[in-house]
């Protein structure tokens, strides 16, 4: 099929090159000149992992092609709406600004009544977006139908989700134009259904919902979890056998149950907010007024970690950190990306700098966005050059080189052996045998405690 992603960032790039690899003819449309560029010379503009190897094959095969000019969607017979909606600059709700005008471009554009499409949405949006433009759409002298098909794939598994995601959800507008754009759909998907990749059909509200009740829950799972640790902390608990010991309940489940400096990234941060914000709107802000809590633990993640970094290197969370060198591994918001909207690694770093360190900071692929988001820090390039002459090692992000490391390899650059465990993912045990001095949030004992999955 020909197909238009309009908006190219972290999921419309990865979207367009993986449906390329399906074999359809991709147009990728983005305002950004620069990332266009870059994406017609093959440069991915992001860390994904085996995404600059998918652009470059598609590519190679003359399926997939970038332009800055929306016109380009009139020769598609389905163009996907992948832009951003980031919070409000002055409010909790969504910024839909992006989608107001990709889908507003695309209303002006399919005027001619010979226009047969399907105009699909994935950008996650408030409840009740869809049905709006599905509306305007439907108003059309031609046939263009308007449905919503929300994202679900994870920063870091990018193009694995998107070739083998976990569902597909559909939300159809009532009568033959969701008829319609149903099967167009099942044309773009046919290669992901046949693999048995499950599909599930509904109306336009529910598919907006389950993508945002999605992103609660995990929100709220993560900050479930930090709550238990704080809880902890004052009761003399430990986290980490509490999360061992309720994961081990099916119901329950292990995953997002490690306790650390909390969520963040383009998503789970804003899109709780906004749903909280459009609940509010609809009259059921009660329903779902737990977000804010989910959001207020998480975000108190980010200042009990500082904390625990300053009474680990200066005795107390009152000192000043003037004086001290505090190597900072992991900047990211989460390891195998880039990507630092909300990173709560950046927000801790920040923050003890800000309380007078002298903060080194080193990250696989964000050095080049720290240098340029926060000067008052300084960059490495490389784990040891971070590590050396450091008073402290603090990972605030899992990326697999720092929870493999070594501890005696990295104890002859430090000037302390001390470590802090912002992501509850290295190995205590470890640790302490090679002689460092070990924390981490929730758990009183270091010796007593032991890591989880
Ligand atoms: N990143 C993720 O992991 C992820 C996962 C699931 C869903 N989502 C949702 O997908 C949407 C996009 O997220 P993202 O992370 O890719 O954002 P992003 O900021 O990386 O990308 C958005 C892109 O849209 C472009 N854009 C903005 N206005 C445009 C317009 N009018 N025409 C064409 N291009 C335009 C921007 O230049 C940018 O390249 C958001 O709603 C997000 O919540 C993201």
């Amino acid at each position: 099929m020909r197909l238009a992603i309009v908006g190219c960032g972290y999921l419309g790039a990865v979207h367009a090159a993986a449906m390329a690899s399906l074999g359809h003819e991709v147009v990728g449309i983005d305002v950004d000149r620069a990332k266009v560029e870059s994406l017609s010379q093959g440069r991915a503009p992001f860390h994904e992992p085996g995404f600059p190897e998918l652009l470059a094959q598609v590519q190679g095969d003359g399926r997939l092609r970038f332009t800055t000019e929306l016109a380009a969607a009139r020769e598609a017979e389905l163009s996907f709406v992948c832009v951003g909606t980031p919070q409000a600059p002055d409010s909790q709700a969504a910024d839909l600004s992006f989608v107001d005008a990709a889908l507003g471009g695309l209303l002006d554009l399919l005027v001619d009544p010979a226009d047969r499409t399907v105009v699909v949405g994935k950008s996650t949006v408030p409840v009740g977006t869809a049905a709006v433009w599905a509306e305007r759409f439907a108003a059309l002298p031609g046939a263009v139908d308007l449905v919503w098909n929300p994202e679900f794939l994870r920063e870091g598994f990018a193009v694995q989700d998107t070739l083998s995601p976990d569902r597909i959800v559909y939300g159809l507008p009532p009568g033959e134009s969701g008829r319609r754009a149903a099967s167009a759909l099942d044309e773009v998907y046919a290669d992901l259904l046949a693999a048995g990749v499950p599909k599930i059909e509904t109306d336009l509200a529910t598919a907006e919902l389950v993508k945002v009740a999605a992103n609660a829950f995990l929100a709220t799972k993560i900050s479930f979890i930090n709550a238990m640790a704080e809880v902890c902390e004052a009761a003399g608990g430990d986290i980490y056998e509490l999360a061992q010991a309720i994961g081990l309940d099916p119901r329950i489940g292990r995953r997002f149950l490690r306790p650390g400096v909390g969520f963040g990234g383009g998503c789970l941060p804003k899109d709780i907010r906004a749903f909280a914000a459009r609940a509010r709107e609809l009259g059921a802000g009660e329903a779902v007024e737990f977000l804010g809590a989910v959001d207020r633990t998480n975000l108190r993640a980010r200042r009990r970690m500082a904390d625990l970094v300053t009474r680990a290197v200066a005795g107390k969370a009152e000192a000043g950190l003037e004086g001290y060198r505090v190597a900072v591994l992991g900047a990211a918001f989460k390891p195998d990306s880039d990507d630092m909207r909300d990173s709560p690694a950046l927000a801790v770093a920040r923050e003890l700098a800000r309380r007078g360190a002298e903060v080194v900071v080193y990250d696989p692929a964000a050095g080049p966005m720290v240098r340029q988001l926060a000067p008052e820090l300084q960059v490495a390039q490389s784990l040891s050059q971070a590590a050396t002459g450091a008073g402290a090692l603090v990972v605030l992000t899992e990326w697999d080189e720092f929870v493999q490391l070594d501890p005696d390899a990295v104890a002859g650059l430090v000037a302390r052996r001390l470590v802090v465990d912002g992501r509850g993912a290295l190995d205590p045990g470890r640790w302490t045998a090679a002689g460092w001095d070990f924390h981490r949030l929730g758990a009183p004992s270091p010796l007593a405690a032991k890591a989880v999955d």
